[in-house]
């Protein structure tokens, strides 16, 4: 196909992908998915840089691809495949390895961040390789496009960096990608603590909107949402970031401008904000979560999927690999 080419990962780390996940990048990825020829995938060897449960990791692997499924990414348009079931992600990695220098992966500042938090001696070196397996992820397929969130920008440049560094050396290999962080996409903060991203560490359950949790679990959250006292329905991140949230997050599941949502609050309090935007959540998870439960269901299918997707990846990924072998001297 003559399309240019989208590719980008989600780690399976939990039962449920949240709301920030959804308005903040899956999104993007359906709609993406019409103009672009797309790969999506589901890194699970990247999750095993922290401790994981085998069974768990399983279980979330298969149902992180059905959540993307029932989302809307549609295998028939999308290559969508799990990361370890394509071998060359892993070969990759190992000859972009001795191509990073210790140096250069060590300001990497996720890995600075993460291993100070759990110390040197709990920090695995799959975490401080992690980078170079998500350059080796991104180059095996040769994309245009990818779509991340800001904090995954400084991984971003070294693929570009790693990708440069190969071409000059060995000859034209990889495509340079472009990091493509979506102005539109909404930035979804805790309910909680509306000046913190949702984030599935983040330090309350209560301020996290699981897209397969029951309607009356998250109204419940969304009603208990901090806001502030004046009272007023406005957008402003900075004076009312409780608010403007909640907006955000009504506005992108509506359709539906922050203006034309703040005009029609006028004189309305938060209680009319909150079950709003509860009533728009529920109308959006509960189909979602019944496709959901479909797909998971019949695993035969499901796996038929992943394995096709596989299949496919593969098919770009062979060749690629091989051509980078040859060059090193395999
Ligand atoms: P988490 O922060 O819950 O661990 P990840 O880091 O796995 O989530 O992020 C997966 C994707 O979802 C990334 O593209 C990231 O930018 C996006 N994302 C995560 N949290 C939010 C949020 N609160 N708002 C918008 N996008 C988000
Ligand atoms: N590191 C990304 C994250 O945590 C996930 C990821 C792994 C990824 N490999 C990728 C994203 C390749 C884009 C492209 O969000």
């Amino acid at each position: 196909s003559d399309k240019q080419r989208v590719l980008s990962g989600i780690q399976p780390t939990a039962d449920s992908y949240h709301l920030g996940n959804y308005l903040g990048a899956l999104k993007q990825w359906i709609e993406l998915q019409d103009s672009y020829d797309a790969f999506y995938f589901i890194p699970d060897l990247h999750a095993i840089t922290v401790d994981q449960n085998p069974e768990e990791l399983r279980h979330r692997t298969v149902a992180g691809a059905a959540q993307l499924i029932a989302l809307g990414i549609d295998p028939a348009k999308s290559t969508l495949f799990v990361q370890s079931h394509v071998p060359q992600h892993a070969e990759l990695t190992w000859v972009l390895q001795c191509l990073t220098g210790f140096g250069e992966a060590s300001r990497m500042t996720q890995f600075k961040d993460k291993s100070q938090k759990q110390g040197a001696e709990r920090t695995s070196v799959g975490l401080f390789t992690y980078p170079v397996l998500m350059a080796a992820d991104i180059l095996l397929y040769k994309p245009q496009l990818v779509p991340v969130g800001e904090d995954q920008r400084q991984h971003l440049e070294l693929t570009r960096t790693l990708a440069e560094r190969f071409n000059s050396r060995y000859g034209e290999t990889f495509v340079v990608p472009e990091a493509f962080i979506p102005e539109g996409s909404a930035k979804i903060q805790d309910l909680q603590e509306p000046t913190a991203k949702m984030s599935k560490s983040g330090s309350n359950p209560k301020g996290i909107i699981n897209l397969l949790d029951e309607p009356k679990t998250s109204a419940k959250r969304i009603k208990s949402a901090v806001t502030d006292n004046d009272g007023v329905i406005a957008y402003d991140r900075e004076a009312k970031p409780g608010v403007s949230n909640l907006l955000a997050i009504q506005a992108a599941l509506t359709g539906k401008t922050i203006d034309e949502l703040v005009a029609g609050y006028e004189g309305a309090g938060y209680g009319a904000l909150k079950t709003d935007t509860a009533d728009a959540l529920e109308a959006f998870t509960t189909p979602l979560k019944a496709r959901y439960d479909e797909l998971m269901n019949d695993r035969a299918q499901l796996e038929d999927i992943l394995a096709a997707g596989a299949e496919r990846a593969r098919a770009v990924s062979e060749p690629l690999l091989d051509d980078v072998y040859e060059k090193t001297g395999f």
